[in-house]
């Protein structure tokens, strides 16, 4: 299975090109060393993501009217962007799966956790995203996070992810007490479970 949901030439090209580098590449940290060009592009060029994919979705499955849309996926790869408004934050939560993230339009606060000793979760990491940034993701380290969006108008962020990321179910975290629930974001234009054809 794998969608094109948004089918552009830009796209495809994208996508090609990372599943040839992770097809050379001997490890997750190769892999991702081999895309951070191309995503570098991604992320600097305007002209690629249609205005309806940088849009806020007011019900969905992040909360705070946080959107998340499918640009491409399969079962071993994914691109979505992540539509944050100003002040909103995603819950604290994993991904399962390598990759890269960066930041399209506007800027944002990450917040990166890791379990402690008791089992809680304590605080790693925080870093200040601005446009184009981006971080390569490899579990367990860098797993657990949280972003908010800092700036005035609303963040958009571009995710490679080696999952469907937002149809798997992954794990949401209470900062406070570690505790961990069953966790499933989906996206604002596909329906992870499709019912029968008619
Ligand atoms: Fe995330």
């Amino acid at each position: 299975m794998a969608e094109y949901v948004l089918d552009t030439p830009a796209v495809r090209g994208f996508v090609e090109g990372v599943r040839r580098e992770i097809a050379a590449a001997d490890s997750p940290a190769d892999a991702c060393e081999r895309i951070r060009p191309s995503f570098a592009e991604l992320l600097a060029r305007d002209d690629w993501l249609p205005r309806q994919f940088q849009e806020p979705a007011p019900e969905s499955g992040m909360g705070g009217g946080i959107g998340q849309w499918s640009l491409y996926r399969a079962d071993d790869l994914s691109l979505f962007s992540l539509v944050v408004p100003p002040d909103a934050q995603t819950p604290v939560h994993d991904h399962l799966a390598w990759g890269l993230v960066g930041l399209y339009r506007g800027t944002q606060d990450e917040e990166i956790y890791v379990r402690g000793a008791d089992g809680g979760l304590e605080l790693s990491e925080r870093r200040a995203l601005g446009t184009g940034d981006f971080y390569v993701l490899i579990p367990p380290r860098d797993d657990i996070h949280r972003v908010r969006t800092t700036s005035p108008e609303t963040s958009v962020s571009i995710h490679l992810l080696t999952n469907d990321t937002g149809c798997v179910w992954r794990h949401a975290y209470d900062p406070d007490t570690g505790a961990e629930r069953d966790f499933r974001s989906g996206y604002v234009n596909v329906d992870c479970d499709p019912g029968p054809s008619r």
